[in-house]
């Protein structure tokens, strides 16, 4: 007769970059937890297909057993209509519910997260312990909370566990697993689209070598001046390369409202609207260069041995620039510029996969739930 304990883990998902980090969760826990029943739940927090529905799809993963359909909306309204309508989920489920797991640092983490701890149910929180040291960013908030929220932390770089353990953090709750992130890269590559195949689909002939830009940090799209400022510096760029530019809808709608939207007719900008993922990685890969103010993007540049700089001040994945292809470049025009030419000239930094993005995060993510369950279980 099985001894073994049924466990049921609910598991968060919300925005585009949060379904990367989970696909290869689930199919882990699937393969080597197969006493934990898994819900998948999410909250709508993205909801254009593009940011959602066409991502399940690309990385096979299967449709969530409960949507919230929160949509967009300022911070606090944002936060507090997932926290209610969480709520009243959890409150159907609990009585039968081991551990929420949540992962990344998005709104929708953050509030489910607080939900689960109020209602005495633990948190699991995978990408644990990432710092900027910069609160005036919303996602550096959404981490330092959700990190003190959790009774497992599993972390996906070297230094985070320095971070958990001086904000007050036992070390018998973190966990360094590894990037879930890259667990998704290396396995979807071989299915990567060709910038060719991807640029045809929009109508637009591919240049032989380009860069790659993203822009959706509010810090950097919401200001129409500071956006202003970085696209000029993006078209003083693509004089010497051709820059592809996928736009997020945050940013599409500052375009809009400012005019900048016409900028890209008279440059070699190429602009695109949100791309697939296996689009995205194929164009990652071809790229010269990757400008970015994503946090994901600068891992998978460094496990692509692609150059990125991150137009941002500071980071809160410094293993991409210690031991990556990443440089934190800021975002005054003259130093992407000068920093932008250096890696044209040099082919930019070598860097080396940090320890632990080897594919097979997930599994450690699996193999820790699982013990840790049973620990609590009481169960050896
Ligand atoms: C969110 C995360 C950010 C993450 C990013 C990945 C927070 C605080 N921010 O930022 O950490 O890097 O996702 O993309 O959780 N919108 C649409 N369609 C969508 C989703 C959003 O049009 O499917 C538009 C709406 O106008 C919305 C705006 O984008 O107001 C911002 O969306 P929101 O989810 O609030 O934040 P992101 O900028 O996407």
């Amino acid at each position: 007769m099985c001894a073994c304990p049924d466990f049921h883990l609910l598991c968060v998902v919300a925005a585009r970059p949060n379904l990367m980090k989970m696909a290869p969760i689930l199919a882990a826990l699937e393969r080597q937890a197969p006493t934990v029943r898994v819900t998948l739940l999410h909250t709508g927090q993205h909801y254009d297909p593009a940011m959602s529905g066409q991502v399940f799809t690309a990385l096979g993963m299967r449709a969530p057993d409960i949507s919230l359909d929160v949509g967009s909306g300022s911070h606090a309204q944002q936060t507090a209509e997932i926290m209610r309508r969480y709520e009243a989920v959890h409150l159907a489920m609990q009585p039968a519910l081991d551990a929420v797991m949540v992962v990344g640092d998005v709104n929708s983490t953050l509030a489910c997260a607080l939900v689960a701890a109020k209602l005495g149910t633990p948190v699991i929180h995978v990408e644990a312990g990432l710092r900027s040291g910069d609160r005036s960013m919303p996602e550096e908030i959404n981490r330092l909370l959700t990190d003190q929220l959790s009774g497992l932390l599993l972390t996906s770089e070297s230094g985070a566990q320095a971070n958990l353990l001086r904000e007050g953090i036992a070390g018998e709750r973190i966990r360094f697993v590894g990037n879930v992130m890259i667990d998704s890269l290396l396995l979807q590559l071989p299915r990567a689209i060709s910038p060719e195949n991807t640029l045809q689909n929009y109508g637009h002939p591919c240049p032989p070598a380009y860069g790659l830009l993203t822009l959706h940090r509010p810090s950097n799209v919401d200001d129409g001046g500071r956006l202003s400022a970085l696209l000029l510096a993006m078209v003083q760029l693509s004089r010497q390369l051709p820059l592809l530019f996928p736009i997020h809808p945050r940013t599409l709608s500052m375009l809009r409202q400012t005019g900048l939207e016409n900028l890209f007719e008279q440059h070699a900008i190429v602009p695109l609207p949100p791309l697939g993922y296996l689009e995205m990685l194929g164009l990652m890969q071809g790229a010269r260069l990757v400008l970015t103010d994503s946090g994901g993007i600068q891992e998978e540049t460094t496990a692509l041995g692609v150059p990125c700089l991150t137009l941002r001040d500071n980071t809160e994945r410094p293993v991409t620039v210690d031991e990556g292809t990443n440089t934190v470049a800021g975002t005054a025009p003259e130093t992407i510029l000068t920093l932008a030419h250096n890696i044209l000239e040099t082919g930019g930094k070598r860097g080396r996969i940090p320890e632990y993005w080897d594919g097979h995060a997930a599994g450690r993510v699996a193999d820790a739930t699982l013990q840790w369950l049973s620990q609590r279980r009481g169960v050896q």
